[in-house]
């Protein structure tokens, strides 16, 4: 895996040098950046001749503007190119500017572009640590899905007893690793994802349709992959690439995504209906162009299959999770689409907020189970919502394997 380690300005700083160490023992690259502050506290020379690599301490260094000229910038390229974010030591000043999004520096800047998981060390002293400000800054953290590395007690570099200090930079990176672990809890599983939107011709040249990237559904599937599901992607028209051992079926309208849900549904064990399928279609569509005239022109829509029902209908003890992508009334609407469609589980997301949703990487869902156990999750990167729903799946089916088991 490949692992940012970012620096804060904390005594800490000198454990970071044996942490870069211990992620490199257990296979991982590692680039790291070093906050103003923490070069007063170690040297950037320390990690180069560590990682044979640049250290980044800055936004505007020269070479930063030289990665700008060749169209790289450089906060951005390091949050895609790599897969966690571990920050140790988390200062104070860290969490209170993550928690409010504030991006002055580099590490700052990062942490707002990073889709990726995203691990925090905090260390300080005691008193700074039990600050009402420091903790609801975690608290803000925490929900936000960042997993944070508690603080040990004892001696502090301040002379006082108490909790701050960094862990163990070993026990650090053990965590650190543990998350990077690939899950494979859903070997075995068949599972069928519709993702994107649908386009319904309205003539030979143009069509209906919505603003859905099919980015929610591309990380499903590619979690799921990873996770080692066999997985059938079916998918409107979108500008992503496939993910990678997804098998990937292109459909335009809704009655071909119809078409190609119900040639997979027999082998499917779990169906993820996540598309964004048009409610209505042209049954009749001209063979030529529609001509511009002066008169107002008319369209004659009829309503598409409805493939979510018709699924529930025939699920068995298949696992049917829907999508509510409401403006209004998301719980609500969310609820009852569980009940009218037969579905296990709906993932409501409010959609037409600024940042989320629709064509955002963002995104912040409901995850809504029969038993009316509501799981919030994000604001977040569409692949760490993608793991936290994947995590709601494999819970729901060990569940329900175990009532069908008899003891
Ligand atoms: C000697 C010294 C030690 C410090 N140790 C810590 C520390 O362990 N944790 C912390 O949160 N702040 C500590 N600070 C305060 C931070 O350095 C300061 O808040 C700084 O702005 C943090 O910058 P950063 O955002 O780059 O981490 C220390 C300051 C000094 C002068």
């Amino acid at each position: 895996m490949r692992v940012v380690v970012g620096i804060g300005g904390g005594i800490a700083a000198y454990k970071s040098a044996e942490l870069v160490r211990a992620l490199q023992q257990r296979g991982h690259e590692v680039q790291v950046v070093l906050t103003r502050a923490a070069q007063e506290f170690i040297q950037p020379l320390t990690f180069a001749a560590l990682t044979n690599r640049k250290v980044i301490t800055g936004l505007f260094s020269e070479a930063s503007q030289q990665d700008a000229l060749s169209s790289a910038v450089e906060h951005i390229a390091v949050a895609q190119e790599n897969d966690l974010l571990v920050v140790a030591p988390a200062t104070a000043d860290l969490l209170a500017k993550f928690a409010y999004g504030f991006a002055d520096d580099f590490l700052s800047t990062l942490y707002l572009a990073f889709t990726g998981k995203v691990v925090l060390a905090p260390a300080m002293n005691t008193a700074m640590w039990e600050h009402s400000a420091t903790q609801s800054n975690l608290e803000v953290l925490t929900r936000r899905g960042n997993s944070i590395i508690e603080p040990d007690e004892g001696w502090l570099a301040c002379g006082t007893i108490g909790a701050g200090r960094l862990p163990d930079p070993e026990y650090i990176a053990e965590r650190v690793s543990s998350l990077t672990r690939q899950k494979k809890d859903l070997e075995g599983e068949f599972i069928l994802i519709t993702a994107g939107p649908t386009q319904e011709p309205i003539d030979p040249v143009r069509f209906i349709s919505n603003r859905s990237s099919g980015k929610m559904g591309y990380a499903l599937a590619e979690s799921a992959a990873k996770r080692g599901a066999h997985v059938v992607l079916i998918s409107g028209p979108v500008n992503i690439p496939a993910p990678k051992n997804v098998e990937l079926i292109a459909i335009h309208t809704a009655n071909e995504m119809r078409n190609a849900v119900l040639e997979n549904l027999a082998q499917s064990t779990i169906i993820i209906k996540n598309a964004a399928v048009a409610d209505y279609y042209v049954a009749d569509v001209p063979r030529q162009k529609l001509k511009k005239t002066a008169a107002r022109l008319s369209l004659q829509l009829d309503p598409t299959p409805d493939i979510l029902a018709e699924v529930g209908q025939r699920k068995g003890d298949r696992l049917l999770i829907g999508f509510a992508a409401e403006t209004q009334n998301l719980l609500e609407e969310a609820r009852r689409k569980m009940n009218s469609k037969q579905c296990d589980m709906v993932v409501a997301n409010l959609v037409g907020q600024d940042g989320v949703g629709f064509e955002s990487d963002w995104n912040e869902v409901d995850i809504i189970t029969r038993s009316g156990q509501t799981v919030h999750a994000g604001p977040a990167g569409k692949k760490e919502i993608a793991e936290r729903i994947l995590d709601q799946i494999a819970t729901l089916r060990l569940s329900l394997r175990a009532v069908d088991t008899p003891a």
